[in-house]
């Protein structure tokens, strides 16, 4: 697969105040890719550098190969970018609408009509056609939205936070649409603040925070790194001799070596144990319990949960 989109240490200042800190980023063809970060992380300027609509402070980005500062008109042809809000004319009609904007990408005759139907198609909205743009629910105006940025059948999509304000069957229907639209071998890029919401969807996320990259990479990945943080584990202690509570488990394993912290876990007679990063013996932990006297009932490692691994990942991991 070749690369869709590519940036070097690409950054945007504002002021003294870096918004984008030297993002290195590969996006392939035909990539789900999901921009995800907290409020405030760089998502939006950094989409909006690849739809050429803010200059770069330094560094470069390309998209399909073509320089997004230097050729920025050849850029905008083949994306479409669905900004995070979305202005629409509320007193045109939806085909109105969508002709209107066919024409100001220079869209003209027969094909005009066949863009329109196409969109309207794909989009789900022929039954709105002769509606409002008022009348749509958010769902819709998003969908019209998208709409309008595939009139001109870009290669790469960039949507800011698309899913953000729709409810639960609305965001299973946009994520369909999503997964129609790669199937037409489009390449998307979708930035959000959750990552849960995006995990399924996703060939590749990166994660930013704070201005900067903290990982780029398969979904998967992003939970092994977590895991290479140091893996936690549950540890049951059958308790009732005294001297042998999980309360007495918890400070013997707490002087362990290779133990970075240890807690009560949720249930009672049980303690959760954190390892040093990279440590992976666990089993070693199990034995020297019971060569303790300890009765261990069970001793389970916890999965890393997506969120979870966001959390982490995004917890002043870059400073
Ligand atoms: N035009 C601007 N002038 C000054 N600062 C800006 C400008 N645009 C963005 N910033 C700052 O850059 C930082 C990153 O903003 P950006 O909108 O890219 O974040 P984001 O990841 O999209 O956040 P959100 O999830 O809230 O949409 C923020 O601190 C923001 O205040
Ligand atoms: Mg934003």
């Amino acid at each position: 697969m070749t690369d869709m989109v590519v940036t070097e240490n690409l950054t945007r200042q504002f002021g003294t105040f870096r918004a984008v800190d030297r993002l290195s980023l590969n996006i392939r063809e035909g990539d789900v890719f999901g921009f995800i970060g907290p409020n405030g992380a760089g998502k939006t300027t950094t989409l909006r550098m690849l739809a050429t609509i803010l200059k770069p402070s330094y560094g470069r980005a390309t998209v399909a190969g073509i320089n997004v500062a230097q050729r920025p008109q050849e850029v905008r042809r083949i994306i479409g970018y669905m900004p995070d809000v979305f202005g629409v004319y509320e007193d045109m009609l939806v085909y109105e609408y969508l002709n209107f904007f066919s024409a100001a990408y220079g869209i003209t005759g027969a094909s005009r009509a066949a863009a329109v139907d196409k969109v309207l198609n794909l989009t789900g909205l022929e039954e709105k056609r002769n509606a409002s743009c008022r009348s749509l629910s958010r769902g819709m105006t998003q969908r019209l939205s998208l709409a309008r940025v595939l009139l001109h059948d870009p290669k790469l999509l960039l949507l800011d936070e698309p899913a953000s304000g729709l409810d639960p069957r609305a965001r299973v229907e946009f994520k369909e649409l999503v997964l129609a639209l790669k199937k037409l071998g489009k390449t998307i890029v979708i930035s959000s603040h959750i990552l849960s919401e995006l995990g399924e969807l996703c060939t590749a996320i990166a994660i930013v925070e704070r201005s900067r990259l903290v990982y780029c990479g398969p979904v998967e990945g992003a939970t092994q790194q977590v895991r290479d943080m140091g893996r936690v584990f549950n540890i049951q202690i059958r308790e009732g001799q005294p001297g042998f509570s999980a309360g007495d488990a918890r400070e013997f394993v707490r002087a362990l070596p290779f133990v970075d912290g240890v807690r009560d876990g949720e249930r009672p007679g049980q303690i959760s144990v954190r390892f040093a990063p990279g440590f992976n013996d666990p089993h070693i932990v199990n034995k020297e319990l019971v060569t303790r006297g300890y009765q261990v009932e069970a001793f389970s490692e916890l999965a890393v949960r997506l969120e979870d691994a966001f959390m982490q990942l995004t917890k002043g991991a870059v400073q």
